[in-house]
């Protein structure tokens, strides 16, 4: 129990992390496309921070805490920081790469709820791949040369 809790607490931090990555992109992005991405940035990272919440209380039901701070989060997150503002393809790219490997990791999590018999959380987390695999055919399409 304790791996699934501390699986579920990465796959939480880990979402954060990229819930604040789309949003400054969706405030920082710039170009000619402006519009259409910042309006796109803007719905996923909408989606995302819809799963918060829920999230965090995931980790409640399984008795145990939140972590409290940024440092915890970010030593616990699986995705890099950005520290810079990139160029709108290379916004893309980052966020596409952070999307599979969020992917990964609430698999990881998923396998662990599912071993654990906590089929609530293996339900949120099996949804929470499906949001983020549209997120990244959504990113991938974008920027496919015709
Ligand atoms: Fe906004």
């Amino acid at each position: 129990m304790e791996k699934l809790v501390q699986l579920t607490r990465i796959a939480f931090s880990t979402t954060f992390s990229f819930y604040v990555k789309v949003h400054s992109f969706h405030w920082n992005v710039e170009g000619s496309d402006f519009y259409q991405y910042h309006k796109l940035f803007q719905e996923i990272y909408e989606e995302v921070y819809g799963a918060i919440d829920p999230f965090a209380e995931n980790v409640r039901k399984l008795g145990a805490y939140m972590p409290t701070s940024y440092h915890t989060l970010n030593m616990l997150t699986r995705i890099e920081d950005e520290n810079q503002v990139p160029n709108l393809e290379q916004m893309i790219q980052e966020l596409l790469l952070d999307s599979e490997k969020i992917q990964i990791v609430l698999k990881k999590n998923y396998d662990a709820a599912e071993a654990e018999i906590e089929h609530g959380l293996s339900n949120f987390l099996a949804e929470r791949m499906d949001a983020h695999k549209k997120h990244a055919w959504f990113l991938r399409s974008s920027i496919k040369r015709l």
